[in-house]
């Protein structure tokens, strides 16, 4: 293949708030819009993930921290996990990283265009050895892709994450991805690892949160950020939730004509009213909304 084969695929372009970040040609989106992508990848799905503390509980020190990447992109998100444990002294839980992409053509832009995008220049050779092998391993942290269709490699996952960021091409354009299945399939693993988990995403779709609900997390808001942009938190405690959905979402809940998961057809609203005003989140404040 030729080596500029993503040329008209994948532009460099600015975000509203003027950072340099990538837009898929194809699709018509911009990624990490409106942030950019290093403070999208440290201000939501670091900080919001809990990973710094999550990667020293040394009480869990002979556990690897499991994160989900999905989807790889340009490996951004990952990078500042990176990033972060560089600036930790103390001895911390092996981490390993599973990035689930099925074109890397985005990766190869990204490098190829490593000196417009600040957070790749210093970690290129990382991403490159990544990109040409599969996997990366330094000290504690081991990273590998799974180079395909996420759905089927997450039907026979045998991994348990306690962090997930989904960041897969927004639900616009590839609803499906962001369907309740997907969140049934995560949540399944999820229960099974050996910490509460905690999964990020900078989608507030009320079909994504009520995907996410139905599936059993506990979802909150990922809000503070930069121009009022507002993600989601869901995990498998509430406890780990600081700004849970609340009655006002609720309210709104009902009244959106857009709240059906995206992989159920309209035959199912009484299926999706109970299980959201039965689920634990919601269960005892219902009586309050009229
Ligand atoms: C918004 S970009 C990810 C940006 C990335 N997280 C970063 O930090 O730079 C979405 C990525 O998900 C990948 N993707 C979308 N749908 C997918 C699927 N069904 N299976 C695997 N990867 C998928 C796309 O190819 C794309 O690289």
């Amino acid at each position: 293949m030729p080596k500029d084969k993503n040329r008209h695929r994948f532009e460099l372009v600015k975000t509203r708030l003027g950072v340099v970040t990538i837009k898929n040609m194809e699709l018509g989106e911009i990624l990490h819009n409106p942030l950019g992508p290093w403070r999208e990848a440290n201000d939501l799905y670091v900080n919001y993930s809990n990973i710094k503390q999550k990667f020293m509980n040394l009480k869990l020190k002979e556990e690897p921290l499991v994160l989900f990447d999905l989807g790889l992109g340009a490996g951004t998100n990952a990078i500042a996990v990176i990033d972060l444990t560089r600036n930790i002294q103390n001895s911390c839980r092996p981490l390993k990283i599973i990035s689930f992409e099925n074109d890397l053509g985005l990766l190869e832009f990204a490098l190829q265009n490593s000196s417009s995008l600040e957070f790749m220049e210093k970690d290129k050779f990382v991403l490159q050895e990544l990109l040409d092998k599969g996997c990366y391993s330094c000290g504690n942290i081991c990273w590998e892709i799974r180079n395909g269709e996420f759905t089927h490699f997450i039907a026979k996952e045998s991994n348990y994450p306690e962090v997930i960021f989904f960041d897969f091409y927004s639900p616009n354009v590839a609803p499906q991805i962001w369907g309740l299945n997907i969140f049934q399939n995560l949540f399944g693993l999820c229960i099974k690892a050996k910490d509460t988990s905690i999964l990020v995403t900078y989608s507030r779709s009320t079909a994504v949160r009520t995907a996410m609900l139905m599936a059993g997390f506990t979802v909150g808001m990922a809000n503070g950020l930069a121009n009022d942009h507002e993600g989601t938190v869901a995990a498998t405690e509430s406890s780990a939730i600081l700004n849970p959905l609340d009655n006002r979402w609720l309210q709104r809940w009902r009244l959106s004509s857009r709240s059906l998961p995206f992989d159920l057809d309209g035959d199912s609203h009484s299926i999706v009213n109970q299980a959201i005003l039965e689920h634990r989140q919601f269960s005892c404040k219902t009586e309050d909304l009229g």
